[in-house]
C-alpha cells in the first residue's frame, strides 16, 4: 500500500506532482496553513508522513497519529516540533540546513542596514507627505562601515553575516557556545570574545543561535542595559530570544538607538509595544522567502521523507537516538 503523506502548505504545483507519483497526498494547495490544532489532527490521523512548515507538532497531536513515521520540517528550526515526544513514539524528525543559510544572511543584512539608516521609518515619514526638501542635519542614522559587528551564534548563518562583513570594512566578533576552528574563525574574519565583551563591544548585534529552553530571552534587560546606546539589535532567529518587553523600553528609552526584528515569540502576534516604535524595522519571518531558497528547502525536506518512509536514514535527521526504536 502507498504511503500516505499530508502537505500542510501550499507549494508550487511540480513539486506536489512529483509528490503524488510516489504517494498518496493529502496537499494543502486550495487553503495554505497555518491550519487549526484540530484541523490538523484530523488530517494527521491517517498519515505516514508529513511535510509541515512551522506547524506545531506536540504529543497530543501525535498521540492521534498512529501511523507516522516521520516528521519533515521545510525549515532549519525545528522548535516546532515535541522532538523527544516523536522520538518516544519511534518517529523520525528533519530539519532542512544549508540550503538557506546565504538567504537567511541577505535578509540579516537588511535589516541591518534598514534599521542602521532609518530607511522604514523615513519610507513611512515620507508617504506622509512630511518631506519638503533636503535638511542639512535630518536623518541622521548610523554610520554601518568601520563599525563592530557582533554575533551571537557562529554557525552557518552566522558565519554567513559575518563573510559579509567585510564588504563594509567591519570589524567582526562572535560570542559561541563553542569557539570555532581557526580555519572558519579566518575565513569568517571574526574574533572570539565572551558574552560581556560581545555585549559591551558591538555596535550591531545579530542573533544567529537556534532557540531552546535554555537560551529563551537570552537577550533581556541585563543584557541590553550592557549594549552601547548606539548599538542596534538584529534577530533573523526566533523571536523567542529576545524579551520584547524588555526591548521595547530600551528602545523607547533610547538604552539602545535601534532593532531590526524578522521573528517575534508567539508569531504570528506582536508586541503591540514594538508596534509604535520607530527605531525598530519589522518583518513578518521571511528571512528564507525567495522562490529558490523555498524551492530548495522543500526539495530538502522531500528528500528527507523519502528516505525516512523507505526505511532509511534521513540527510538531516535531528533525532538519530530514535533509529534503533522507529516505527515501520
Ligand atoms: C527556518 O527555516 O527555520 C526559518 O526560520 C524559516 O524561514
Amino acid at each position: 500500500m502507498n504511503h500516505r503523506i499530508l502537505v500542510t502548505r501550499t507549494l508550487v504545483d511540480e513539486l506536489i506532482a512529483e509528490l503524488r507519483a510516489t504517494w498518496d497526498v493529502d496537499d494543502s494547495q486550495l487553503h495554505d496553513g497555518p491550519h487549526s490544532v484540530d484541523e490538523l489532527r484530523t488530517r494527521l490521523a491517517d498519515k505516514d508522513g508529513v511535510l509541515l512548515f512551522a506547524d506545531r507538532i506536540d504529543a497530543a497531536t501525535l498521540d492521534v497519529a498512529p501511523r507516522l513515521k516521520a516528521v519533515c520540517n521545510i525549515t532549519v528550526g525545528y522548535n516546532n516540533v515535541d522532538v523527544a515526544a516523536c522520538t518516544e513514539r519511534g518517529i523520525l524528525v528533519t530539519n532542512a540546513p544549508g540550503v538557506l543559510d546565504d538567504t537567511t544572511a541577505d535578509m540579516t543584512w537588511a535589516l541591518l542596514l534598514a534599521a542602521a539608516r532609518r530607511i522604514a521609518e523615513s519610507d513611512r515619514w515620507l508617504r506622509a507627505g512630511n518631506w519638503h526638501g533636503m535638511k542639512f542635519s535630518d536623518r541622521f542614522g548610523r554610520d554601518v562601515h568601520h563599525a563592530t559587528l557582533g554575533i551571537l551564534g557562529m554557525g552557518r548563518i552566522g558565519r554567513a553575516v559575518a563573510r559579509r562583513a567585510a564588504g563594509f570594512d567591519m570589524r567582526v566578533i562572535y560570542h559561541n557556545r563553542t569557539r570555532l576552528e581557526p580555519a572558519l574563525e579566518r575565513a569568517a574574519n571574526a574574533r572570539y570574545v565572551s558574552m560581556d565583551e560581545l555585549l559591551a563591544e558591538s555596535d550591531f548585534l545579530s542573533l544567529h543561535v537556534p532557540y531552546t529552553d535554555a537560551n529563551r530571552h537570552v537577550i533581556g534587560a541585563a543584557q541590553l542595559a550592557a549594549m552601547k546606546r548606539t548599538a542596534i539589535l538584529v534577530n533573523a532567529s526566533r523571536g523567542g530570544l529576545i524579551d520584547e518587553d524588555a526591548l521595547a523600553e530600551a528602545l523607547r528609552d533610547d538604552r539602545i538607538a535601534g532593532a531590526g526584528l524578522d521573528v517575534f515569540d508567539g508569531e504570528p502576534n506582536v508586541n503591540p509595544k514594538l508596534l509604535t516604535l520607530d527605531n525598530v524595522v519589522l518583518a513578518p519571518h521571511m528571512g528564507s522567502a525567495t522562490r529558490a531558497t523555498r524551492l530548495a528547502m522543500a526539495r530538502l525536506a522531500i528528500e528527507n521523507l523519502r528516505r525516512a518512509l523507505a526505511g532509511k536514514v534521513p540527510p538531516c535527521l535531528v533525532n538519530p537516538e530514535v533509529l534503533s526504536r522507529r516505527r515501520r
